[in-house]
């Protein structure tokens, strides 16, 4: 083995380590440890990257799935610019919500306080799902359906945002729902 500048000594692993390296090397496995402690706490304290369940599915069975959830529970038009329906399920009841480039399809209505099972899929390929200000944050991926139990607790507008590059139109791709109380 050759290098532009080989080491004086070739046994170079027998150097004493520099002290300022040692320090550095101490500082980051530190700060990896407290990296790895913080997944699974944030997992359980923040409530961010929440349990899902996922099951296999396809583009066309999940699309049925969601507009006959759009068929039985619309309640009204939404009064953004695509009049998306306004779905209002019954409390504890399920949600289902398509993502797509780009955007989230339908605009759903919850009540402050209840549970709801949330099932996501994508039409087309990845895309995240973060939901704010409730902070939760799941990938949503194409040919899967992923089940989540939300509960909001605070009334108002949420916003649900794409967090995974998507193209050209990712930046506005933003769902709305909305919890009454
Ligand atoms: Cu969908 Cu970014």
């Amino acid at each position: 083995m050759t290098s532009l500048s080989p080491p004086k000594d070739k046994i170079w692993w027998n150097e004493p380590i520099e002290r300022t390296e040692l320090i550095w090397i101490t500082i980051v496995f530190l700060w990896g440890l407290v990296m790895t402690f913080m997944m699974p706490f944030w997992h359980v304290v923040g409530d961010q990257n929440i349990s899902s369940e996922t099951y296999k599915t396809t583009p066309e069975k999940f699309m049925q799935q969601t507009q006959a959830f759009v068929d039985e529970y619309t309640v009204r038009k939404d009064d953004g610019p695509r009049q998306y329906p306004v779905v209002k399920p019954p409390p504890g009841g399920d949600v289902y919500l398509v993502a797509r480039l780009w955007d989230f399809w339908p605009v759903v209505e919850l009540k402050k306080g209840e549970s709801y099972r949330f099932h996501l899929s994508s039409l087309d390929w990845q895309h995240g799902f973060s939901l704010q200000p409730a902070n939760i944050n799941i990938q949503i991926i194409p040919k899967y359906e992923h089940v989540v139990t939300f509960t909001p607790n605070k009334s108002g507008d949420y916003s649900v945002l794409c967090n995974e590059y998507c193209g050209i139109g990712h930046h506005m791709m933003i769902g709305k729902i909305i919890v009454v109380e």
